[in-house]
């Protein structure tokens, strides 16, 4: 069951992205959400490569494009719909990817991560 509100479905643009900070054990994780074709995907801000989060400026994930997640350390790239690395030093690779549900307006994702 995915019971924690992230934000509403409007809050993120069309092929745009958004950043996220969920408390876990006193501590924070990054979280990316991104908005393409109308679908949501939401993924753990961690590249498989070095396992350092992947913007280097807030809510700035998508290579110029918009058509693939980029990691902004070596730019590793990445479908935005499952999350698996297409470029770069950890091809073959996946994004983590977090459980969610959409009911009505508002987005929910899984609160385990
Ligand atoms: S750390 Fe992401 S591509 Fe190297």
């Amino acid at each position: 069951m995915s019971n924690h509100h992230l934000c509403n479905v409007s809050d993120i643009e069309e092929e745009d992205s958004k950043e996220f900070f969920i408390p876990k054990d006193e501590k924070e994780v990054s979280i990316l959400a991104v908005k393409k074709d109308g679908m949501i995907s939401v993924f753990l801000n961690n590249c498989p490569h070095l396992g350092v989060p992947m913007n280097l400026e807030p809510n700035r994930f998508l290579d110029v494009e918009k058509n693939f997640i980029m990691c902004s350390t070596h730019g590793a790239l990445f479908k935005i719909d499952d999350g698996e690395c297409v470029h770069g030093p950890c091809m073959g690779q996946n994004l983590t990817q977090i459980p969610h549900e959409i009911r009505g307006e508002e987005l929910f994702i899984d609160k385990d991560l």
